[in-house]
């Protein structure tokens, strides 16, 4: 009896003095590792100081300033300054906040965000737009830490089987770094289009960067032959400074540019530019449907290694990028089979079958690449007929490849297509545009778990992160493209920046609704699926 009193007393004295616990009055996507409020606010002015304490952090703060003047505050940015200023910005690396991590403390005199790194301060600055953004000028008082759970967070864009602008590609790094992306994998080359500048090479520019026509609808392997094509050419490349400037904008944005050059296979716009690259000489004709082709790079002739080389020597010094994409999926080893430069280098060289002849050429690939400071990453076939010593793996055609690849002390990029293809459907297709194929709702990809069961806690190390993969055969425009990738890359944000097991896609759906006026304002085409309808 004592003892139930006792408990009944607790009861009471618990009732009686709950904790100050404020409900947190913003939203912020992906979820900090950890957010406090208190009671009290602070109001932001109609004219608002900013300071930044290095040139570093000035050049951050540019962000803010102009995020604030489109919301229509007025704002001011010191140089150099001390605490000072109703937002002060720190970049100190000697505290010891993780490199891409940020503290921010709105108190009842001001907001500072500190941390250790550019990138740190930039994340810190991109929630504390969302905060503005779903808070207005009253900011609770509160005090957030973080940091992302991995260090690869990564979007991806085919521009080979359609291309987009420069200013789109602008759009989609920002768009990433807001929702705190990191790695940018431009897919440069393809079988219906080569869209990389090389000087050296002015038929990648003549005839690889165009196809004579495009197939309309779906058309598999089997039904090319019969399928209908809109007779109409297309095609086009980036120049050399084209692909600068994207570096350049991505790299103010904190984001690395990984460009992709495929090998051995998709490779056949420059099979029709440079025949003798192949192992029938051709004639070939740039792609005018979408899959697989038989025509790839012969892995016999010294020529082919020689065009790579170069073309990797006009490339890499446009990327300053520590990863270099090489690409290795789906190559067709029917031509390999009958070709006497290929059958003579797999005797010359002891090779057991056509998948240790590829195995060599990418080997012989990475050490070239290795030579230049380089790291290749290539897609999970590049396991087959023996990996690369030092290869990245990005595991697409599931998780096995990326089992695999850890099992064998390699790092992984995870992007398999259950989870991480935004060019497969997001809903019912009686109702969708024309995509690939597939479903993967927002929820699915909300879903997604970079680290596989499979792998214990010192394999897990080796998963460096995961990526969304937009792949272009359907998305033939910008608005399209945006289409895909909004909401679901920023439900994917949430997987790979915010603390395992915090995940919650109710959460999720009611902040993404609350931050729905910035995509507005950006005027980001976003799928509308999961957002609330309008009043
Ligand atoms: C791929 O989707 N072929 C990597
Ligand atoms: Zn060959």
């Amino acid at each position: 009896m004592k003892y139930i009193l006792y408990l009944f007393i607790l009861l009471l004295l618990n009732c009686a003095s709950p904790k100050e616990e404020v409900p947190v009055s913003f939203s912020i996507i992906p979820q900090p590792d950890s957010v406090v409020t208190h009671g009290g606010s602070f109001e932001l002015d109609e004219q608002i100081e900013i300071a930044a304490s290095s040139e570093d952090a000035q050049k951050v703060a540019q962000f803010l300033q102009e995020f604030l003047t489109v919301n229509e505050f007025n704002s001011s940015l010191l140089a150099e300054a001390d605490s000072e200023g109703d937002i002060f910005l720190e970049i100190s690396p000697e505290s010891n906040i993780p490199k891409e991590g940020y503290q921010m403390v709105i108190g009842d005199s001001g907001v500072k965000i500190l941390a250790s790194s550019g990138a740190g301060l930039f994340y810190g600055i991109q929630s504390f737009m969302q905060i503005v953004q779903t808070a207005g000028n009253t900011l609770p008082l509160a005090e957030i830490i973080d940091q992302p759970r991995f260090s690869y967070r990564g979007m991806h864009l085919d521009v080979g089987r359609h291309m987009f602008p420069v200013d789109f590609i602008k759009k989609y790094i920002d768009m990433m770094a807001h929702f705190k992306y990191n790695t940018f994998h431009w897919h440069l080359t393809e079988d219906q289009g080569w869209r990389i500048e090389i000087k050296q090479y002015p038929k990648l520019q003549e005839v690889a960067a165009y196809r004579n026509e495009t197939v309309v609808g779906h058309a598999s392997t089997s039904t090319r032959d019969s399928a209908k094509y809109d007779g109409k050419r297309y095609g086009g490349y980036y120049t050399q400074e084209e692909a600068k400037e994207v570096v350049a904008y991505a790299t103010e944005r904190f984001i690395t540019v990984i460009p992709e050059i495929e090998l051995p296979g998709h490779s056949k716009a420059a099979l029709t530019a440079y025949p003798d690259l192949g192992c029938t000489n051709g004639p070939y004709e740039t792609a005018k449907t979408w899959g697989v082709f038989e025509d790839i790079y012969c892995a016999g002739k010294e020529e082919t290694f020689e065009f790579l080389e170069n073309v990797f020597d006009e490339v890499l010094p446009l990327f300053p990028s520590n990863y270099v994409h090489i690409g290795g999926d789906e190559a067709p080893k029917t031509q390999w089979e009958k070709c006497p430069h290929c059958q003579k280098r797999m005797s010359e060289e002891g090779l057991a079958d056509e998948h240790e002849l590829q195995s060599y050429f990418v080997q012989r690939m990475e050490k070239y690449l290795n030579n230049k400071g380089k790291t290749i990453i290539g897609w999970d076939e590049i396991l087959e007929g023996g990996l690369a010593p030092n290869a990245v793996v990005m595991s697409w055609r599931g998780e096995e490849g990326g089992i695999e690849a850890a099992k064998q002390n390699h790092d992984v990029i995870m992007t398999p297509v259950d989870w991480c293809y935004l060019d497969y459907y997001q809903a019912d297709p009686k109702t969708e545009p024309l995509a690939i194929g597939g479903m993967t709702t927002v929820e699915e990809v909300y879903s997604y778990e970079p680290i596989p069961s499979q792998l214990s806690t010192e394999e897990a190390k080796h998963i460096l992160g995961a990526q969304c993969n937009l792949w272009t055969e359907y998305i033939t425009t910008s608005d399209y493209a945006e289409y895909m990738v909004y909401p679901r890359a920023i439900a994917m944000s949430e997987v790979l920046w915010s603390p395992k097991g915090t995940k919650n896609y109710e959460g999720f759906i009611d902040r993404i609704n609350d931050i729905q006026p910035l995509l507005d304002e950006w005027d980001v085409n976003y799928a509308k699926h999961i957002f609330k309808e309008e009043e």
